[in-house]
């Protein structure tokens, strides 16, 4: 992962060269960074402020051989390997708010954006966006972020150096998708479990048409998300926003 990179200073958004690149066919692990997004893209359509030099944003391409159903998987596992990164280059303590937000002290330090090209059943390639907050001050953030988001360096009072999250982050996703590919995803479900949250708790998932309110059981084997509401019943939930209550 990360033998072939396509670095520009300023993109669009990384999502879109990735798109590109795995459409001519270039090999797995190839990643695209940049220093700056003119329109980075969050989840569920929003947009993602990637200012200039002071964070990570980047997509790596991958072509696994799964079933489509199975791609959220990857998603975790991306989580679980950033937050790995930031545990071996700070002393902070990341946790990941499902699907795959990283949050350190509560606010929100890391976002991940995962697309997928595929036929039928068969997945061509599958995008994995990182946007990683490092270096800014809390004014870099807009207004509206700033109760929310926060940057590796606010939390920890220490600049850091991109490169070498980037590196780890790197070691950390070749490392479980390799055990991954080998052993499935039960390993990497127990790592996403050991950094996870909310389960256990009450939490209020918002999709786009209902709201549902109820107890964050775990995830299913395919990465699915499990909510009890207060009569029992339990909903599988694919895509939300999740608020702890
Ligand atoms: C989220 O909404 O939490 C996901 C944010 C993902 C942002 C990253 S930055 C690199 C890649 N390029 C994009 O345009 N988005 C992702």
């Amino acid at each position: 992962i990360g033998k072939m990179i396509h670095y520009q200073e300023t993109v669009e958004s990384t999502q879109k060269i990735a798109h590109q690149l795995a459409n001519e066919g270039v090999q797995e692990g190839t990643l695209v960074v940049a220093e700056e997004q003119i329109s980075g893209k969050g989840r569920l359509m929003r947009s993602w402020h990637s200012p200039k030099f002071s964070g990570i944003w980047m997509s790596l391409i991958l072509r696994p051989k799964i079933p489509v159903h199975e791609a959220p998987q990857l998603t975790l596992l991306a989580a679980v390997a950033v937050a790995q990164a930031i545990e071996d280059t700070t002393d902070l303590k990341p946790q990941i708010k499902w699907p795959n937000d990283i949050l350190v002290n509560r606010k929100k330090v890391v976002g991940i954006l995962t697309e997928m090209q595929a036929e039928s059943d068969r997945i061509h390639s599958v995008i994995i966006g990182i946007g990683m907050n490092i270096n800014q001050q809390l004014e870099d953030f807009p207004e509206e972020l700033q109760e929310k988001a926060s940057s590796l360096f606010i939390e920890s009072g220490e600049l850091i150096s991109r490169s070498t999250v980037i590196q780890r982050a790197l070691l950390r996703l070749e490392h479980l998708y390799d055990l991954y590919l080998e052993e499935g995803f039960k390993p990497i479900k127990d790592l996403w479990e050991s950094y996870a949250i909310s389960l256990g708790q009450v939490i209020r998932a918002s999709t786009v048409n209902d709201t549902i309110v109820g107890k964050a059981l775990g995830i299913t084997d395919a990465g699915v998300l499990l909510l009890e509401d207060e009569k029992g019943t339990v909903h599988s939930i694919y895509s939300a926003d999740i608020e702890i209550q």
